[in-house]
């Protein structure tokens, strides 16, 4: 996603129009009475991204969503769909579609007349060979051919979130919005729908703006996540970019797992731990900082290999493929130690002492 856009004396004009952007959103803020639900988002989607509206409960995600919809007007600001300010343009007559959470099917109708539900109301009307050609084009791109005469309640939960991504890419929107598509799936079905989803807006070319509390389902499938906290825009980035260098402490926590540590910044770049020990991290401040660090980012030895923090591994917790431990490090508290279960530091039992190191670039310091 690129930066919001700066608020400049150009600003007075209106900012230029980007052709390249599908939707954008100019400071937008959305007030339920003493509520406010989004508050001063800038925000734009690149024109064919799969792009992820990320943030935990209650922080406006469904709320942006339903004013890109059209189904709730901003406060204040302008939301922009194909470059077009939609103040005062219904639902309708929007070039999206929503798959809502709930995926709201009609239950007493089958497959297919769910699907071409859209292409019927379309005035003038469609013939009606135009509208089973495209609901059987849209059911196998969903892989549900052949299960158009289905009732809804004779689907499985993985089956009816197809369904209701068919209906909603029947009429080819420029932009698809999905809250939280995959939220009432189990865990398998749900990782197999991520590859799916990405696979279908490939295949489409149209812009996917999903919506998600889950981080590992923001990072696994798009090309720019937005992170939201409390109504606002908390960082945009690639996947990569959020999770390797969150510009905030709340955006660390909430994209992935990480360990806190407490120090002072003392002049000339050393950070002074709990424990006494300094270690030299550059920069120029002074002060209480908080400091984090991912689990990934920590090297397991054995105690007699003298390098980094002493500790005694106080649980271990098999995961398949790799091996999280708990390590109470003297002096320095608990800590959380993701390693690969081949490798030797994956083989460390509980009560084992052992060291942790880490590079102090893989530090990440916030004013606290
Ligand atoms: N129709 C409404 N009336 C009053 N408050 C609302 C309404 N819709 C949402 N809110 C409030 O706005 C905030 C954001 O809600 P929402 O956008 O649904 O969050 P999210 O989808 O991120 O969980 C919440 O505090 C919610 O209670
Ligand atoms: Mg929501």
């Amino acid at each position: 996603m690129k930066p919001a856009k700066e608020q400049g004396t150009s600003r007075a004009k209106g900012p230029a129009i980007d052709p390249s952007n599908d939707i954008e959103f100019r400071a937008v803020s959305k007030r339920y009475g003493d509520v406010t639900a989004v508050a001063g988002v800038d925000l734009a989607v690149p024109k064919g991204a799969f792009v992820a509206l990320l943030g935990p409960s209650g922080c406006g995600k469904t709320t942006c969503l339903r004013m890109i919809g059209g189904f709730e007007q901003p406060t204040e600001g302008t939301v922009l769909i194909e470059n077009r300010p939609m103040n005062g343009v219904p639902p309708y007559q929007r070039p999206v579609n929503m798959v809502f959470q709930h995926y709201a099917l009609f239950p007493h109708l089958d497959v297919m007349a769910n699907v071409s539900y859209g292409l019927r109301q379309m005035r003038p009307p469609l013939a009606r060979t135009e509208v089973q050609r495209r609901s059987e084009e849209a059911l196998e791109l969903v892989r549900l051919g052949g299960y158009a005469r289905r009732r809804i309640h004779e689907l499985s939960g993985g089956q009816q979130q197809r369904v209701a991504l068919a209906r909603a890419i029947v009429n080819r929107p420029a932009v698809l919005l999905l809250d939280e598509p995959l939220a009432a799936l189990d865990r398998k079905l749900r990782t197999a729908m991520q590859f799916e989803l990405q696979t279908l807006q490939r295949e489409l070319g149209i812009t996917f703006l999903l919506v998600t509390h889950d981080q590992e389902e923001a990072l696994s499938m798009s090309d720019f996540v937005c992170v939201m906290n409390a109504g606002r825009v908390a960082q945009t980035g690639t996947p990569r970019e959020v999770y390797d260098t969150p510009n905030s402490l709340f955006v660390a926590d909430f994209v992935g797992k990480t360990n806190h540590l407490s120090g002072t910044l003392e002049p000339g770049g050393v950070l002074r731990l709990a424990n006494g020990v300094g270690l030299a991290v550059g920069g120029n401040g002074t002060g209480r900082v908080a400091v984090v660090l991912r689990p990934e980012a920590i090297r397991l030895h054995p105690e007699a290999a003298g390098r980094g923090f002493a500790g005694t591994v106080t649980h271990r917790i098999f995961l398949g493929s790799t091996v999280e431990y708990a390590v109470a490090a003297d002096g320095l508290g608990d800590f959380l130690v993701t390693a690969d279960r081949g490798k030797s530091d994956g083989t460390a039992e509980p009560g084992a002492r052992v060291r942790l190191a880490f590079d102090p670039t893989a530090l990440h310091l916030y004013p606290s």
